[in-house]
Parts: C-alpha cells; sequence; structure tokens
C-alpha cells in the first residue's frame, strides 16, 4: 500500500466545554505516536452541520446544500474513524446520529473505533446504542475499543488548558483499536472497489 490509510477522529461532542475535546487530543497523540495513519481531527462543531435538510435519500448523493457537500467530501477521504463520544442519555449524541445520517456511501465498509465516556457507565450504552445505526451502513465496529468512566476525574486544568489524562488500564486500550482499524481497512478499500 503505497499511502497510509486516513484515520478521521471524529469529536461528535458540540457542547461549549465539552469533555471531548481533551479527550480527542489525547487520541490523536495516540493516533499519530501509532504510525499506521495519516491522522486528521474532524469536529462536529466545526463542521456546523444544521439538522438533516437534504431533499433526497443519500444514497441517491444528489445533494443541495453546500454544507451536505463539504461533509461528503470530509467523510469521502476516511478510510477509518475513531468516534469520541460521550453518554447522552443512555444514549449517542444527537448531533453525531445527525452527521451519520447526512451521508450514506461515503461510511459504508469503513471501520470504526470507539473511544466514549460518561460517568460509571463509561458511555458502553452508547456504543452499544450506535452498533446498530452504523450496521445499516454496513460499517463495522471494532470490539476493540476505549471505554472511559468518570471521565472529568481524569481531565487536568482549566479552560483552554486541560489535558486527558488516562490511567493506565484506560489507555492501554487505544493501540488494539488502532491496530484491529489497520487490520480492517484492506478489507474495506476492497468491498468499497477503491
Ligand atoms: C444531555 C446530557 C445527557 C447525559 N446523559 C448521560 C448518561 O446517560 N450517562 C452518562 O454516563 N453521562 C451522561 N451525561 C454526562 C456526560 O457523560 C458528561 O457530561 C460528559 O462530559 C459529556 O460529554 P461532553 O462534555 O464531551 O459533551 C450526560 C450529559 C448531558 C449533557
Amino acid at each position: 500500500m503505497a499511502e497510509n490509510p486516513v484515520l478521521q477522529i471524529v469529536i461528535a461532542s458540540t457542547r461549549p466545554g465539552r469533555a471531548g475535546l481533551p479527550v480527542s487530543q489525547w487520541v490523536e497523540k495516540q493516533a499519530r505516536e501509532h504510525g499506521a495513519f495519516d491522522v486528521e481531527v474532524v469536529d462536529l462543531a466545526e463542521a456546523g452541520l444544521p439538522v438533516l435538510d437534504e431533499p433526497h435519500h443519500p444514497r441517491l448523493r444528489k445533494y443541495e446544500h453546500a454544507h451536505t457537500k463539504a461533509w461528503s467530501a470530509t467523510v469521502d477521504r476516511a478510510d477509518a474513524f475513531v468516534f469520541v463520544m460521550p453518554e447522552y442519555n443512555h444514549s449517542f449524541n444527537g448531533a453525531l446520529k445527525n452527521a451519520i445520517d447526512f451521508l450514506f456511501f461515503e461510511w459504508q465498509h469503513k471501520p470504526v473505533g470507539t473511544v466514549s465516556y460518561g460517568g460509571v457507565g463509561a458511555g458502553i450504552r452508547a456504543v452499544q446504542a450506535l452498533k446498530p445505526v452504523l450496521a445499516a451502513l454496513s460499517v463495522p465496529v471494532m470490539v476493540e475499543a476505549v471505554p472511559i468512566p468518570f471521565v472529568h476525574t481524569m481531565i487536568e486544568g482549566e479552560g483552554d488548558d486541560r489535558t486527558f489524562v488516562p490511567i493506565p488500564e484506560i489507555a492501554a486500550g487505544v493501540v488494539p483499536m488502532l491496530d484491529a482499524l489497520a487490520r480492517w481497512v484492506p478489507a474495506g478499500r476492497v468491498l468499497r472497489g477503491a
């Protein structure tokens, strides 16, 4: 394979002050050090998608709005994803569902790893809720995952200077997840005809 596959780290939370930002910065560093991927960060807060406003099913790729065309071009260039995702009300957050729903083929056959977080449940209910949604898009979700319980106890500093400092047991999960994504990428490319 001549070029490294593109891994997009998707920051799912769009809230001001989100825990997702320092967590994603830690994931980005781990992914760059891993070395198997060209790493991009995709921030749903910056993507600025409205609630789905396209008239046609995304399978048709007849997008009318500039924000959809830009989102399509972004996701299109990825080979794999890590979703850095909070748990909201025992599920994943609405901004992530909306961002998924905007597209179809751009996601298809591209493996997803999850870094989930919340309170005692570590975002695991959010990941379980995500799985049938991604199954509808033929997107495999890695068993190797990074669930983070009590995420706020592992964030040091204030404001823009916050740093996510995971306990070793949590940090140990990220390389197996990235390895799994790297193993799936060639199969995904074959299935996509890429
Ligand atoms: C609307 C909302 C619902 C939440 N529901 C849950 C929940 O069901 N389970 C949980 O563990 N944490 C829940 N939390 C706490 C979040 O996990 C915690 O606030 C986390 O920081 C949210 O991620 P974010 O800061 O990146 O947006 C909820 C937070 C919000 C804002």
